[in-house]
């Protein structure tokens, strides 16, 4: 299939006026929900549900974050312009060290270190994403298209990974949402599915003999979860583009799931019909359902999923803390399961 680039595609042709527009609304909309809540008592867990006091303002400084080898200036110059966006907790980040070498990327290993030490092999430019299935404009676009229209802000969201351990980490991106909206998905579409890129010359646990996974990762949404305003395209973290061993260029974040459906190295979007199959939940679905939402209550069949490990900790410091149903986020997105038994849909 051909790739269009930016010359060959009007931006006009892939995003429609009232695109832009709702995103500004939703923009004023969530600035004024945060005004509005921050006069509320938040109820149950402490700051979880704090959310910025504005939106459209700078971002802080991330003093310890490092610029990415690999990036364009393009994407540098977008990167930099973001402004804080909606849902931000007020608990500490985790410093950029943890955040970028304690990582699970499979593609590249399965140590936690293994991200860090093999991910700068990969080629994030040129890169395509697919847009194909249940929607009006299906193409292979450069990512410079998927991006353009979009203005970035900074969402800091709490990531909970299914083997309880949590980190606090600063996204730059934009909503999912605003990005399906561009393409038109059909009324047939009830799903997106989303592919990592495949290329085993680049990405050695792809080309393991041991491989544990099934290449390429798959994962996806419920086309409602899909356009909640909390999921997000990431693109950066801390005020940088971001590292190859988070994601780069482009990576999804739900951060009221686990975080196994954060999929990271995007190439391919999919809207479809029926339930996609899933990586994790193929390997080992009694273990990895496809909903994942975090919930306290519902244990994985070898751990409990009560508390996590909030990272950095250590020995000394374990830095234990209950898990929130949701993650803490079950304002935003309590009511898209309230019809389902959620110990049967996991
Ligand atoms: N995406 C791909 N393609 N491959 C992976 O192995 N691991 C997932 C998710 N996305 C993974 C992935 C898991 S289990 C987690 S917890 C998060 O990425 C970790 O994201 P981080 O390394 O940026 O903290």
């Amino acid at each position: 299939m051909l790739i269009r680039r930016a010359s060959d595609i009007a931006s006009s042709e892939i995003t429609p006026e009232s695109v832009y527009r709702s995103r500004r609304s939703f923009m004023r909309m969530a600035g004024m929900a945060a005004i509005g809540t921050t006069s509320l008592p938040l109820v149950g867990h402490g700051d979880a549900l704090a959310e910025t006091s504005s939106t459209e303002s700078p971002i802080r400084a991330w003093p310890d974050a490092v610029p990415q080898p690999g990036a364009t200036q393009w994407m540098r110059s977008k990167v930099a312009a973001a402004v804080s966006g909606p849902f931000a907790t007020e608990e500490d980040p985790a410093p950029w060290e943890a955040a970028t070498t304690y990582n699970n990327f499979y593609e590249f290993g399965t140590n936690k270190g293994d991200p860090a030490e093999h991910a700068h092999d990969l080629t994030i430019d040129p890169w395509t994403v697919e847009i194909t299935g249940e929607v009006d404009k299906p193409g292979k676009y450069a990512l410079e298209d998927i991006l353009a229209p979009h203005d970035l802000e900074e969402r800091i969201y709490r990531l909970r990974c299914v083997e309880a351990w949590s980190m606090v980490i600063p996204w730059i991106g934009f909503p999912l949402g605003d990005l399906l909206a561009r393409f038109g998905p059909t009324s047939s579409a009830r799903f997106v599915e989303f592919t990592t890129l495949y290329r085993p010359s680049e990405m050695r646990g792809q080309r393991s003999f041991f491989a544990t996974l099934d290449y390429p990762y798959v994962e996806a949404l419920r086309l409602d979860e899909a356009m909640n305003p909390l999921t997000l395209m990431a693109v950066g973290m801390y005020g940088e583009t971001l590292p190859k061993q988070n994601g780069a260029p482009l990576r999804l974040v739900v951060p009221w799931k686990y975080g196994f459906k954060s999929i990271k190295s995007i190439v391919k979007i999919r809207l479809t019909r029926r339930m996609p199959r899933t990586t994790w939940n193929e390997l080992q679905p009694r273990e990895y359902g496809f909903y994942a939402n975090v919930n306290p209550e519902v244990s994985h069949p070898r751990w409990s999923q009560a508390s996590e490990r909030r990272l950095p900790s250590s020995l000394f410091a374990p830095n234990r803390r209950d898990t929130l149903m949701f993650n803490g986020y079950a304002e935003q997105v309590a009511s898209m399961y309230s019809d389902m038994d959620l110990r049967l849909n996991f």
